[in-house]
């Protein structure tokens, strides 16, 4: 008596947990998707980063001898090493600790556009790379061209970082580690 009473509360139980698992859990292009600020992602706004080259280990470096020129260089503590995340409420800004200017870009973007700083901030996409979920990929929104490390990745302090048509190259992926 008491089973059969139970039973069906059980089974309507069971199939509300399948089905609640189907609709929440995220397929695979979905945990690939784009970085907004949400619990489980490590980019939040406000938060500080150094911004490393997957393949070179150099970081996003602010030239400190002109406070315009976006390069990679080694690590060095610097400040001009150091950008916050922020928000805007459907892309991301970048905003230099050092000199508090955005990263944006020279000219129109395309492949080999440099990177650079200016006053207002530019709206960036961050997503997820698709081979190893742990690295980012920054995208100007709505386009196919991402931040690339000059030269295929060349570690030389002083490299420009530029936009490039997404490929499978490493040096198109960026690691940020918290500040
Ligand atoms: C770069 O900006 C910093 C912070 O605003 C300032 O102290 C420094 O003098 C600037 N350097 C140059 C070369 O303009
Ligand atoms: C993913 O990239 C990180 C560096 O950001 C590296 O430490 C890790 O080994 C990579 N994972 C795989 C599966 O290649
Ligand atoms: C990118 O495309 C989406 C969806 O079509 C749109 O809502 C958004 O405003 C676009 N962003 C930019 C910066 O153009
Ligand atoms: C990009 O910057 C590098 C130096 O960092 C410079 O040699 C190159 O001419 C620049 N490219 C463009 C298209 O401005
Ligand atoms: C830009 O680079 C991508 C990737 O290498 C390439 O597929 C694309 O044709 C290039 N675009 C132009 C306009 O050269």
């Amino acid at each position: 008596m008491l089973f059969t009473k139970f039973a069906p509360s059980l089974i309507s139980l069971f199939s509300l947990a399948a089905y609640t698992v189907a609709v929440v859990m995220p397929v695979r292009s979905e945990l690939e998707s784009r970085v907004y600020p949400r619990a489980t992602e490590s980019i939040q706004s406000g938060s500080v980063f150094t911004i490393h080259n997957v393949k070179a280990d150099t970081v996003v470096d602010l030239s400190a001898g002109d406070n315009t020129t976006v390069t990679g260089w080694s690590l060095n503590g610097g400040k001009n090493q150091q950008w916050t995340t922020l928000w805007s409420g459907e892309s991301w800004n970048f905003q230099s600790v050092a000199t508090g200017l955005y990263l944006g870009i020279v000219g129109t973007p395309g492949n080999g556009t440099n990177l650079t700083v200016a006053s207002t901030p530019t709206a960036w996409d961050i997503w997820h790379d698709t081979v190893n979920e742990t690295n980012y990929r920054i995208f100007v929104p709505n386009t196919t061209v991402n931040w690339d490390l000059w030269g295929y990745g060349d570690a030389t302090s002083g490299d420009p970082i530029t936009l490039w048509g997404t490929w499978s190259g490493i040096h198109q992926t960026w690691r940020f580690v918290q500040v």
